[in-house]
Parts: C-alpha cells; sequence; structure tokens
C-alpha cells in the first residue's frame, strides 16, 4: 500500500472480528516496525505488552473504562510502555553529559513522544496488513492495578493502549466536516497569519 494512502484511510476502528485472529506474521511486522522509530538519543527506552485469548480477559479487567464494549471484540491489543529510565541512562553517558538526571532540562517528556512515535508506526502498518486499530487510554486509577497485575516494572509507564483486529463495524463516521481547517492549525513565518 502506498504511504499515501495508508494515511488517508487510517481511522480508529471500535469493533473487530472477533472470530479473525491478528496473522503472527502481520503481528510481528507490526512490533518490528514499531522498533524502527525514531528515539531521542537512540534511547529505545520503549517495550510492549502483547495481549491474547485469556491474557484479554485479564486486560480489560483495567483497560475498559475509556472505551465503549464493542472495542473488547478486538483479538489483540498492545500495551506501550516508555521507560524514562533509559532516556536518563543514555542522557547521562558522556556524549550527552546530563549526570545529574535533571528532568527540568527535557523540555517535554521525549521517553512519551517516542513512544507515541512508534505507536503511530504500528497504527499505519495494522492499515498496510489490512487490519484495523483503536488507540485508547487506560485511566489514572487503573493504571497501577493493571502494572501489578501483569508484572509490569515500576520504571515502566504504559502510555494507553493499542486495540488491533479485522474491522468490523458497520457504518463508517465521516471525520472530515469536524477535522480542524488546516489555516487555523499552520501558520506560515510567524503566529498571526494564516497565508502562505
Ligand atoms: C492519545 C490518544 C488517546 C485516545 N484515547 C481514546 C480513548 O480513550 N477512547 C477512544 O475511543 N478513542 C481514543 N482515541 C482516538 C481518537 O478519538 C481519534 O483518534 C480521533 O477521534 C480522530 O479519529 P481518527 O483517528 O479515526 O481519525 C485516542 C487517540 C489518541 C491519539
Amino acid at each position: 500500500m502506498d504511504l499515501q494512502d495508508a494515511i488517508r484511510t487510517r481511522r480508529m476502528v471500535r469493533t473487530f472480528d472477533p472470530a479473525r485472529p491478528v496473522p503472527a506474521e502481520a503481528l510481528d511486522r507490526i512490533l518490528r516496525n514499531g522498533t524502527r522509530a525514531p528515539s531521542a538519543g537512540f534511547s529505545q527506552g520503549q517495550a510492549w505488552l502483547v495481549l491474547q485469548g485469556a491474557d484479554l480477559e485479564k486486560f480489560w479487567i483495567y483497560g475498559s473504562d475509556a472505551v465503549g464494549p464493542t472495542v473488547r471484540t478486538a483479538p489483540l491489543v498492545l500495551v506501550p510502555f516508555s521507560c524514562k529510565r533509559a532516556y536518563l541512562d543514555r542522557y547521562a553517558q558522556p556524549d550527552k553529559g546530563w549526570t545529574d538526571r535533571d528532568e527540568a532540562r527535557w523540555p517535554v517528556p521525549f521517553w512519551h513522544i517516542d513512544t507515541g512515535m512508534a505507536a503511530m508506526l504500528q497504527l499505519l502498518t495494522a492499515v498496510d496488513e489490512g487490519l484495523g486499530a483503536l488507540y485508547f487510554g487506560i485511566v489514572p486509577p487503573q493504571v497501577q492495578p493493571f502494572r501489578e497485575a501483569f508484572g509490569v516494572p515500576d520504571d515502566h509507564e504504559p502510555i494507553g493502549a493499542i486495540a488491533i483486529g479485522y474491522d468490523a463495524e458497520e457504518g463508517k463516521r465521516d471525520l472530515r466536516s469536524k477535522r480542524r481547517p488546516i489555516e487555523t492549525m499552520v501558520h506560515y513565518g510567524a503566529w498571526g497569519t494564516h497565508e502562505a
């Protein structure tokens, strides 16, 4: 599939065909492409938990508060994690020199940005594999119970979850009318002008 087609046709899918599992090769490609994402200082402080079958039942105890019930039809959920410690370690190395590990040095949390970049690659790979996917949040009160249930290390933070499967939605949503006009989002040269 052409990149432009993948970007144009990607949309969040919230109902899946529960009878069709994600093929192993497709999952493998989704995961591998996630590891191709850029990362600050090449820190690569990302990890993913792959949940299918009985593991999914357990996931939904903690992961269902931000989505409707149809999302549970997904045969696969991927939970992406950011590891801030990996970034602080990497930037304390001699070529970076931030040995004080002061978090005030970070303009924004690069660890979450990088995990999000990987998630985007994974969403687009799902589209390219003919699959649908939904990125959604795990609500704050459920994060610690979720961590404990799956043995997640303390220094790994889930940034949400990605449900993946074959699209079984009826009646496609059309978000075109809701999309913000590009002129209100892009600023050429300085703020206050919308002209190219
Ligand atoms: C960081 C992030 C969090 C999101 N959280 C949820 C969520 O908790 N539940 C949900 O149904 N959709 C969630 N979405 C999906 C958005 O609602 C969706 O991307 C947006 O409405 C635009 O639709 P589209 O992605 O189909 O173009 C999330 C998307 C992002 C990027």
